[in-house]
């Protein structure tokens, strides 16, 4: 057995221990779902861009904000006692395993919260994606959002993509993104 697939196993196992007895936190993924979206201290890093989302972004409790490349909900879950009834939080990525976590642990109790998944071609994250990102329009009306956000995600797609990206009519539905 690789160490990779121990360290894994290992830690489903102390997960699932913990949940059994109540002592892990709902809205904390999975290890494998941190460490996919590059490990660390998942409330930490949260913690630190809510702040900027607030401080920089301008975003209100009553704010509408879309979340490009959302993985397993970092930055959803700081959102989650800050947006007010009216606010809204809207995240897509195209890896499976986070969206379904997201949509069970926090969309499924509260409805403010929408996760979606999306067909784009990444050649580490989804290699079997059927869509281009550079062809991939995002499926929101125009001016539908306050602010959008992108953490950790153009890092992660080629210089051509991101040009395409930061000029693309993706850009419609938002009002502010930093
Ligand atoms: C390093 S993770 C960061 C995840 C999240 N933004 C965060 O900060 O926790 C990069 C994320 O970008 C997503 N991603 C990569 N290419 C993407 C694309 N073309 N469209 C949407 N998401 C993409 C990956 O699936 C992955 O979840």
């Amino acid at each position: 057995m690789s160490h990779l697939r121990f360290r894994y196993l290992r830690s489903s196992l102390v997960e699932s221990v913990q949940s059994l007895l109540g002592l892990r936190d709902p809205l904390m993924p999975p290890r494998q779902l941190i460490d996919g979206v590059g490990g660390g201290d998942f409330k930490a890093v949260g913690q630190e861009f809510f702040r900027y989302f607030i401080e920089i972004g301008g975003l209100k409790p009553t704010g509408c904000v879309l979340d490009v490349g959302c993985g397993c909900g970092r930055m959803a879950v700081p959102l989650i006692h800050y947006l007010s009834e009216q606010g809204e939080y809207w995240g897509f990525d195209i890896v499976g395993s986070a969206i379904d976590w997201c949509q069970k642990k926090i969309a499924a109790n509260d409805k403010r919260f929408h996760f979606q998944l999306a067909d784009v071609y990444n050649k580490s994250y989804h290699p079997q994606g059927r869509h281009f990102a550079s062809a991939y329009s995002f499926p929101y009306r125009d001016g539908f959002f306050d602010l959008a956000f992108l953490t950790s995600v153009f890092t992660n797609i080629f210089a051509k993509v991101q040009a395409v990206l930061a000029s693309s009519t993706s850009f419609r539905t938002v009002r502010r993104a930093i």
